[in-house]
């Protein structure tokens, strides 16, 4: 079960995650669950006229729900969590977390309007695990655009003496040292900053073939506040 939390005023992530998941697992069953009573009726209608199988919509919130209160396999919750203060941030994981089966996972995620900067924090059930970034290449000025759409739990820590400055710093100046690259377009530039990041001892996470699409992913503990 996959959970499209907080999915807004048209549910089109919602139809094109199950869509997505279908094709890679054909009994995969994707909820979208809003706050708002208004979003969940345009979903619901939605659905009335796509009759998809495995999809749904209902209100819910942070808690969950489920039929039978099944445990959710991933929560996607993408653009809620920033309009909430810093200070509600851990408590909501710890609560949807508690939804999770074993090995499922929460994407609290942030992104621009057309989705060419994301990061998103993973949490498991034991707590935040990991930070990643996806920029596309084609058009980025430094890996530090990113600071903007960072998620609420780091977007306020980009200042001097949290790690989440000192990483965005070090990526930059990997960033610059690696302009040379830039000749042979930006994905070589790009992947030699990461290699530097790795080599001075960032816990990065998984290896060139996500960083060639512009995702990285540093553990947790490198950035948390
Ligand atoms: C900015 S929209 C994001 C929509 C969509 N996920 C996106 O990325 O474009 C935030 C949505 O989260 C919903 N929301 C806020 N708090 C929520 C909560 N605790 N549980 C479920 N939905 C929530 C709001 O009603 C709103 O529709």
């Amino acid at each position: 079960m996959v959970v499209d939390l907080g999915y807004g005023a048209t549910p089109v992530t919602t139809v094109e995650l199950h869509d997505r998941l279908r094709r890679v697992s054909p009994t995969v069953e994707v909820i979208g669950i809003e706050i708002d009573p208004a979003r969940v009726a345009a979903g619901q209608a939605v659905q009335r006229a796509l009759g998809r199988s495995g999809l749904s919509f209902r209100r819910g919130g942070f808690e969950i729900p489920t039929d039978g209160g099944v445990p959710v396999t991933v929560v996607r919750a993408f653009n809620v969590l920033r309009q909430y203060d810093e200070s509600a941030i851990a408590s909501a994981w710890a609560r949807m977390a508690s939804r999770l089966t074993p090995d499922g996972i929460v994407v609290d995620g942030t992104c621009d309007e057309l989705g060419r900067i994301s990061t998103w924090v993973t949490i498991d059930r034991t707590g935040p695990v990991s930070l990643t970034s996806s920029l596309r290449l084609r058009d980025l000025p430094t890996p530090g655009a990113l600071a903007p759409r960072l998620p609420k739990a780091l977007i306020h820590r980009n200042v001097p003496g949290e790690r989440m400055y000192d990483y965005l710093r070090a990526w930059d100046t990997a960033w610059t040292y690696a302009a040379p690259l830039a000749a042979y377009g930006v994905r070589h530039r790009f992947l030699e900053s990461v290699r530097s990041l790795d080599a001075d001892g960032w816990p990065i996470l998984g290896g060139p073939s996500r960083w060639r699409l512009g995702e990285v992913t540093v553990a947790w503990e490198a950035v948390a506040p």
